[in-house]
């Protein structure tokens, strides 16, 4: 299975490397495909780097890493998703990171599915700072990505993937419980950049 990841930036570069340290074929797609071309060798074996829309072409799950503001580009860039599963990452934020832009009665991954109607659209890692990515920095905490989506076939596809990644995958229910996760996202940010948790903070969903 190919994995395309779509943005270099904190979440895409972090996720292609972790994807690629355990031996899942990721290609990364970038407006700037020598960004996308650098980054693939600097992660090395099992990474390649190219365009927006090549790297979706040979790709089953496509990982959407790029801002909210910039999904409805991104989506139209990559086209061509019959069939394929699209993760959406993102947390609609306000430039000051201090509140969400869409909710109550939607949410950014529902947004997208409008945007995308043909794709299986998952939401998950939203609630995850970045620098969580990689394994060591979890220091053998067990952490909870919460995977919510409407093709339980894709979300078990996707919640394969979070397992590969040594995250624990939480069920979360059908694609509009985004509106719920995202807030999680939020709060998340505020315990992170704001009340001086820093960002190894993360959300625990305790079961009994
Ligand atoms: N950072 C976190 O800890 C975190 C945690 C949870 C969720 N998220 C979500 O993950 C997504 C990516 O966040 P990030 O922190 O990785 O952001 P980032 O570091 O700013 O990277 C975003 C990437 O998106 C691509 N991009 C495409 N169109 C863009 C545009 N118009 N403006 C800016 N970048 C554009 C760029 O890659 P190319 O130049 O290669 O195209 C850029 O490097 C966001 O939706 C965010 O809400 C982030």
């Amino acid at each position: 299975m190919t994995v395309a990841i779509i943005g270099t930036g904190n979440m895409g570069a972090g996720i292609a490397r972790l994807l690629a340290s355990k031996g899942v074929k990721v290609a990364i797609g970038s407006r700037d495909p020598a960004k996308a071309a650098e980054l693939a060798k600097d992660i090395g074996a099992g990474a390649e780097g190219c365009e927006i829309k090549a790297a979706t072409k040979r790709a089953d799950v496509v990982i959407l890493a790029v801002p909210y503001t910039a999904a409805e580009e991104t989506v139209r860039e990559a086209a061509g998703f019959a069939g394929k599963i699209l993760v959406d990452i993102s947390n609609p934020i306000t430039p000051d990171y201090k509140a969400l832009t869409v909710g109550h009665t939607s949410s950014a991954a529902e947004e997208i599915q409008k945007l995308a109607p043909q794709a299986k659209v998952v939401k998950a890692f939203n609630t995850i700072f970045a620098q969580l990515l990689p394994v060591a920095a979890r220091q053998g905490r067990r952490v909870q990505v919460f995977v919510a989506g409407d093709d339980e076939a894709a979300k078990k596809i996707v919640s394969d993937l979070v397992a590969k990644g040594d995250f624990e995958a939480v069920e979360s229910g059908p694609l509009s419980n985004a509106r719920y996760l995202e807030p999680v996202g939020e709060i998340n940010i505020h315990f992170g950049f704001f009340l001086g948790w820093g960002t190894s903070a993360a959300p625990a969903w305790i079961k009994s």
